[in-house]
């Protein structure tokens, strides 16, 4: 009886040693704490609850989406492929990319798309298919984890890198550490050469030129902020906050006929588990079980856009508040009096008309 006993507590023991070893010592995690988005004083609606849905079935989690000068739409969706629709509403599978990390999208003047795909770097796609355009960095060392992209006049792409530390499949580890891994970076086509403009950036996700091309502004996604990147003028190579205290981390963000911004915004906590934000156990515990992730992870119960002046003042804010019709949205783009929704966990895009009754 009593040899038995002192076995089975000692494997009991053992059981346990190993459990907390795999936690904490193999955590892949070195955690800070992190503030949560103060609760937003804005009325919740229901307008994202009246999307058209466009492709239905046919988009895989369609993260982009843009619209170019003649009026066709792209996303790139999770299978690798560019897919677009004409102005007469059909759809087709424009162009392949052997990636399953493709993001942000943005339309070239040449013609084409610059696409962002967070394993291999920065790609063109045109009709004559794909080329890789940068792969690493001028000081050597790899592009991770590019995000979203914008191009300039002068044909310089300005691009975000999330973190250099986890990659797309693990972004929600970069929310959990919550130390900044981020970059700002450029990729000077007459050189074919990228630099860093900024380092240490918290999740730097959506990147939008104002009207002028006189800066531009970056969102930090577990900041629940934009910043400002001054490019021209006397205050060149600065940064200054554009907005904070959003209602929950800024995704995408474009540029609107009428120069102000629109910001696809997500529920970074889970409700009710807010706590693991604030518990750096919690945080390794959550790390080592991809199943606690999903748990912990809000952004799939929610969906929220909102429209910033440029003076960095919310003017309109749309939701779906339980996540029925549209959540995870992603990217919001306007075209022609219509708003253009991506989103990482639906299976379309979804159109939205900007009439004066949703304002
Ligand atoms: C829609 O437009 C595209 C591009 O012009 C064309 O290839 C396609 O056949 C058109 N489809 C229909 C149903 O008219
Ligand atoms: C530009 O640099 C990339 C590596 O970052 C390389 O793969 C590509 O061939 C270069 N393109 C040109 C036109 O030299």
């Amino acid at each position: 009886m009593i040899p038995c006993v002192s076995a089975c507590s000692g494997f009991l023991l053992a059981c346990l040693l190993a459990f907390t070893l795999q936690i904490f010592y193999f955590s892949p995690l070195s955690p800070d704490l992190l503030e949560l988005p103060p609760a937003s004083a804005l009325p919740t609606n229901k307008h994202l609850q009246e999307v058209t849905k466009l492709g239905e079935g046919f988009l895989d989690r369609p993260e982009d989406v843009v619209v170019d000068r003649d009026g066709i739409l792209y996303t790139a969706v999770r299978d690798g492929w560019i897919k677009r629709m004409h102005k007469n509403g059909s759809w087709e599978n424009w162009k392949k990319i052997d990636s399953d990390a493709l993001l942000g999208i943005a339309t070239s003047k040449e013609g084409g798309l610059i696409v962002c795909d967070a394993e291999k770097g920065l790609l063109k796609v045109s009709e004559d298919g794909v080329v890789v355009l940068a792969t690493h960095i001028n000081d050597g060392s790899k592009i991770r984890f590019a995000d979203e992209v914008i191009e300039s006049s002068d044909g310089s792409l300005y691009f975000s890198v999330a973190s250099t530390k986890f990659g797309f499949h693990d972004w929600y580890l970069d929310v959990l550490e919550a130390k900044p891994h981020g970059q700002l970076l450029k990729y000077d086509p007459s050189l074919n050469e990228t630099s860093i403009l900024l380092d240490g950036l918290c999740f730097p996700n959506g990147v939008a030129l104002s009207r002028e091309e006189d800066y531009l502004v970056f969102c930090e996604t577990w900041k629940y902020r934009c910043q400002k990147y001054w490019l021209k003028g006397i205050d060149k190579g600065k940064t200054e906050i554009f907005i904070d205290n959003l209602p929950g981390g800024p995704d995408n963000i474009y540029l609107a006929p009428d120069g102000s911004f629109w910001i696809a915004v997500l529920q970074v906590a889970s409700k009710g588990l807010e706590f693991v934000h604030r518990s750096k156990p919690s945080k390794h515990l959550v790390a080592s079980f991809p199943k606690l992730v999903n748990l912990v992870i809000g952004v799939k119960r929610k969906a929220t856009v909102v429209n910033v002046a440029a003076d960095g003042k919310i003017t309109r804010k749309f939701d779906d508040p339980d996540g029925k019709v549209m959540s995870f949205v992603t990217t919001a783009f306007e075209f022609e009096d219509h708003l253009y929704l991506g989103s990482l966990n639906t299976n379309f895009i979804g159109k939205l008309p900007l009439n004066p009754t949703n304002s």
